[in-house]
């Protein structure tokens, strides 16, 4: 059985077991024509805050990531995608209501350019980041005021035109572990240091003031496409990762 939703066509994977994390990486502009269906999902606080952006541009990617995500939860979850209530932590983390709170879903997604990534775990928690690799601001100014000394001295060690992909493996792989945490930036970003070496699928290096932290997590670089990089952090270390690049129908 396949799903089609607003023009949108993938192949559904109904079981998410406890140790799989499923990935989702779709491009936006290829579905923004049909926000107007997408948009019959949401529910009136996601239309209300859609109506709210500035740009159209904005908007269009806010209610398609929404209602991805939705139909993908419904879909592991056998339920109407446009039923799904979402609570709010106090950091704005989202996460499934009643009744499937307590199915352990969990999930988080990131949009950056015309790339949404969306994670899913059962009985776990997760986040993932992506952004757009750019090129036009001094990597020196922004780590000094976002990274870690072990991570600035990382980035001063590569050749300048290395420096911007690597910072954002930085960034990606900082913003994946606060967001699996939940606690957004309201977790010190010096009290962690994350790898920027190419391809790293372990790359909490270390955690303070607990160092045992780090053992708790996974986290890893995730492929994000062309001119873009990625990373997923899970809580835990024994599970395995199924992803799906999906493309229009
Ligand atoms: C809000 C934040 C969690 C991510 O913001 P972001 O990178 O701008 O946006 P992303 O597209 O990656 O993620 C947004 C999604 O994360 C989820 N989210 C929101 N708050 C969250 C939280 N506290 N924890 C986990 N996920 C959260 C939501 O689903 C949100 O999607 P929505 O806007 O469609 O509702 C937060 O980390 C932040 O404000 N970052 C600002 C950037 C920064 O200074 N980073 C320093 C990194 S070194």
């Amino acid at each position: 059985m396949n799903i089609t939703t607003c023009d949108f066509e993938f192949e559904p994977h109904t079981v998410l077991p406890e140790n799989e994390v499923h990935l989702w990486r779709v491009d936006l502009d290829s579905l923004r024509e049909s926000e107007s269906r997408w948009q019959k999902i949401l529910s009136a606080d996601e239309s209300a805050r859609a109506s709210r952006f500035r740009f159209a541009i904005d908007r269009q990617r806010f209610v398609v990531s929404r209602g991805l995500l939705r139909t993908i939860l419904g879909n592991y979850l056998a339920a109407d995608p446009g039923s799904l209530t979402f609570s709010y932590s106090s950091k704005d983390k989202p996460s499934l209501a009643q009744p499937y709170s307590e199915t352990g879903v969990c999930f988080n997604l990131s949009h950056s350019g015309t790339v949404v990534l969306l994670a899913f775990t059962r009985g776990r928690d997760v986040g993932v980041d992506v952004e757009q690799v750019r090129s036009d601001f001094d990597v020196a100014a922004i780590a000094r005021r976002f990274f870690s000394r072990h991570e600035q001295k990382q980035l001063a060690a590569l050749a300048k035109e290395k420096g911007f992909e690597a910072f954002f493996r930085c960034w990606t792989r900082k913003e994946a572990y606060i967001k699996a945490t939940g606690d957004g930036l309201s977790l010190p970003l010096h009290q962690f240091d994350v790898s920027i070496a190419v391809g790293d699928e372990d790359a909490l290096l270390a955690t303070r003031p607990d160092a045992a932290e780090s053992g708790l997590w996974s986290l890893r670089e995730v492929p994000a496409g062309e001119g873009y990089v990625a990373a997923l952090c899970v809580g835990g270390r024994d599970w395995k990762l199924r992803d799906w690049t999906s493309a229009p129908a």
